[in-house]
């Protein structure tokens, strides 16, 4: 039996900021980042949507939110004492939004996420990834209760976002597709989602990268979808390796994504339902339909966008391959592993 259920509303397309407007009139708080707040100019239309709101501002978001930051936040929702809690930003001022709630007294506080990346999906997930700098660790918490009620998918939000957050942010989404597809709890429902996203976001990725706005619509949409399929499905080693060493390097998520995937892809391959997946993947995105083909082009799609194919960076292989064994999204990969293969995959990228 499959047990399949989505629990925010979404809101989609143009204008859709506007259904923030069901909070008129209530005290709001806003968690997004100080880029977000200061420089980008879309503080202004987020306001107008928030119609007779007193709205109070935490902007202290940094990529990659960590513990002490949503400790901070929680104090200062705790003194500002909202009625509701809206997410604005990409993946780290939904996360930390989503923990702040989740760690307050009020777990039952309407909480709205307004993505302004087509990455992570956070929007529609029951994850939020924290960092421990202390120990180096990047740690993805899950619960039902850190979903929120609503996700308001705009893409003129997307509008001014650079091409190498693009880039990194959208080979995120493709990993979470592709993860999802192969993971050990993918169903029929996840499965659906997945491709779709897959293909979508292949598809437009490279334009989006170009600035075009439709293009970037298209991969909001794949970005929410690939949420939805990975919360159902689990994901695997690549984001298991990708948070390991964010926790170290901290580069973005995605290019980390983005520097591991191939490598997962045919190391995974060599389990046989894997590969047919993989291999579909590549036919849904008009390649030969192999796991060795979907590989190939991923490392050319990363190179036609300009992100590296190396870390660059030492690392502690064995301690880093120890630590990625350890987190929640290594067990739902297709294959198991060991650290041994953790390592050997490491060594591929260092
Ligand atoms: N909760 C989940 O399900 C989930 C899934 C995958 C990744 N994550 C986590 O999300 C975080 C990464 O999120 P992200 O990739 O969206 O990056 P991010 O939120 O860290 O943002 C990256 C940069 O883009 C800028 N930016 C955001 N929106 C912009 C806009 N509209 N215009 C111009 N600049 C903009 C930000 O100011 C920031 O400098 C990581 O911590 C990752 O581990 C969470
Ligand atoms: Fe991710």
């Amino acid at each position: 039996m499959e047990q399949f259920h989505i629990k925010p509303v979404i809101y989609y397309g143009g204008g859709a900021l506007s259904a923030l407007e069901a909070l008129a009139g209530r005290r709001v708080m806003v968690v997004t980042d100080a880029f977000l707040s200061q420089k980008s100019g879309l503080l202004e239309p987020l306001k107008r949507s928030l119609p007779g709101c007193e709205v109070a501002l935490f902007d202290r978001v940094e990529p990659d939110p960590s513990l002490q930051l949503v400790a901070e936040g929680v104090r200062a929702l705790e003194e500002t004492a909202p009625e509701a809690l809206v997410a604005f930003g990409g993946g780290s001022p939904m996360d930390c939004a989503k923990a702040m709630r989740y760690f307050s007294s009020r777990p039952q506080l309407p909480l709205w996420a307004v993505p302004t990346t087509a990455g992570t999906g956070s929007e529609v997930t029951s994850f939020a990834v924290l960092t421990d700098r202390d120990r180096g660790i990047k740690h993805p918490l899950t619960s039902e209760a850190l979903l929120p009620q609503a996700a308001v998918l705009d893409a003129s939000l997307l509008a001014g976002v650079p091409p190498a957050v693009t880039a990194d942010t959208g080979l995120d989404v493709l990993t979470h597709a592709a993860e999802a597809y192969t993971a050990r709890g993918a169903g029929v429902f996840s499965d659906a989602l997945a491709e779709h996203a897959f293909a979508l976001a292949w598809r437009a990725l490279p334009a989006a990268c170009g600035g075009d706005l439709a293009a970037r619509e298209r991969m909001l949409l794949a970005s929410c979808l690939a949420g939805m399929a990975f919360d159902a499905a689990g994901l695997g080693v690549c984001h298991g390796l990708a948070h390991t060493l964010g926790g170290r390097v901290h580069l973005p998520h995605g290019r980390l994504n983005a520097l591991l995937l191939p490598h997962v892809i045919r190391f995974n391959a060599e389990c046989q339902d894997a590969a047919r997946r993989y291999g579909r993947l590549a036919a849904l995105c008009g390649l030969s339909g192999t796991a060795r083909a979907l590989a190939s082009a991923l490392v050319r799609l990363r190179e036609s966008l300009g992100l590296p194919g190396r870390l660059g960076t030492p690392l502690d292989i064995p301690a880093a391959a120890r630590a990625a064994l350890e987190d929640p999204c290594t067990p739902s990969n297709p294959c198991p592993v060991s650290a041994g293969d953790l390592e050997a995959l490491l060594k591929e990228v260092v």
